[in-house]
């Protein structure tokens, strides 16, 4: 049997800057925590809003403790910016580091009460601060699964590679630097509501079902978006609509990451015109349509959609 390649090994190999393979080790030892939380705690409403005005889940609350105190801890942050936070949390000179990690701690909590997969996300800048970056400027971006098995996705601009959570609590090699193929059969239409007043997005949709893809969407964008990587390949979209012309999914939290993770696998990321990964972060509530995956496929949104 071939000997089994620890994340920690895995990153030391890969000969990244001290402080980002333990940050990143940090993150990820942290998720176990969030997973422990999951399996005993309290899934009920916590009883606070965000400030989206969207009702906590217990476990978002929960969540977001964890991986701040033990990223304010770590002496690798110079700041935290999470979903769940009205405001960028400073870190104290004492403890700065030199990244700035953004996050969404977990993201699809509104599937924990049916049992569904769920997950985490961080971009990872090596900057005091995030405002006026892009996407591009992430070193690294990491997507973490919670489903029946506990699996991650990390890239440091250098391929992507998948780690699942072993019986002894190590996350272990399982699929490295993974590619998307250029064409798609897998279809996961976010906001599929929008085909009620967008004729265009019914179009694409109706090509999807004409071409016989096949439909994977579970609401959850992490497991969407880890489905793809999966089967390496698929498209995953959510477009904005007149109610909302950017959507809902959040830029610094959620697409910024996920399409850096995307075009490290050869796909594309884009809002219909610019990719994702230029896009300047104004605010941390900034909202963008996403369509991301396989690259002629996304290609091809474009132009349906243009
Ligand atoms: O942003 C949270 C989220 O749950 C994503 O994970 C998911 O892709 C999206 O919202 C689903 O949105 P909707 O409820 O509009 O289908």
């Amino acid at each position: 049997m071939s000997e089994q390649v620890s994340l920690n090994k895995h990153l030391r190999d890969a000969k990244i800057d001290h402080d980002l393979m333990h940050l990143i080790l940090k993150i990820t030892q942290s998720s176990k925590y969030i997973h422990h939380a999951m399996q005993t705690g309290d899934l009920g409403l916590a009883g606070t809003s965000n400030m989206y005005g969207e009702d906590q889940l217990a476990l978002d609350v929960v969540s977001n403790q964890i991986f701040v105190k033990e990223l304010e801890d770590s002496n690798y942050t110079s700041c935290l910016a999470s979903e769940e936070m009205d405001e960028i949390c400073k870190i104290p000179e004492e403890k700065k580091g030199k990244y700035a990690v953004v996050f969404d701690p977990l993201d699809g909590s509104s599937l924990v009460d049916a049992n569904m997969a769920i997950g985490s996300i961080f971009g990872i800048y090596e900057a005091e601060h995030v405002m006026g970056k892009t996407g591009d400027d992430q070193v690294a971006s990491i997507i973490i699964v919670y489903g029946p098995r506990v699996s991650l996705l990390y890239t440091t601009r250098n391929g992507v590679h998948e780690f699942i959570l072993n019986a002894v609590g190590e996350f272990v090699l399982s699929k490295e630097n993974i590619k998307l193929e250029k064409d798609a059969k897998h279809f996961a239409p976010g906001n599929l509501r929008a085909v009620a007043t967008e004729e265009k997005y019914r179009k694409l949709v109706d090509s999807w079902m004409d071409e016989k893809y096949t439909l994977r969407y579970s609401g959850g964008m992490v497991p969407d978006i880890n489905h793809m990587f999966m089967k390496e390949e698929g498209v995953f979209t959510y477009p904005g609509y007149h109610e909302k012309p950017d959507g809902k999914l959040r830029l610094l939290y959620e697409c910024a990451p996920i399409a850096l993770l995307v075009e490290e696998a050869g796909g594309r990321a884009t809002n219909g015109k610019e990719r994702i990964l230029d896009l300047e972060i104004t605010s941390l509530d900034q909202r963008t349509p996403i369509f991301v995956g396989s690259e002629n496929e996304v290609i091809k949104v474009e132009k349906m959609l243009s």
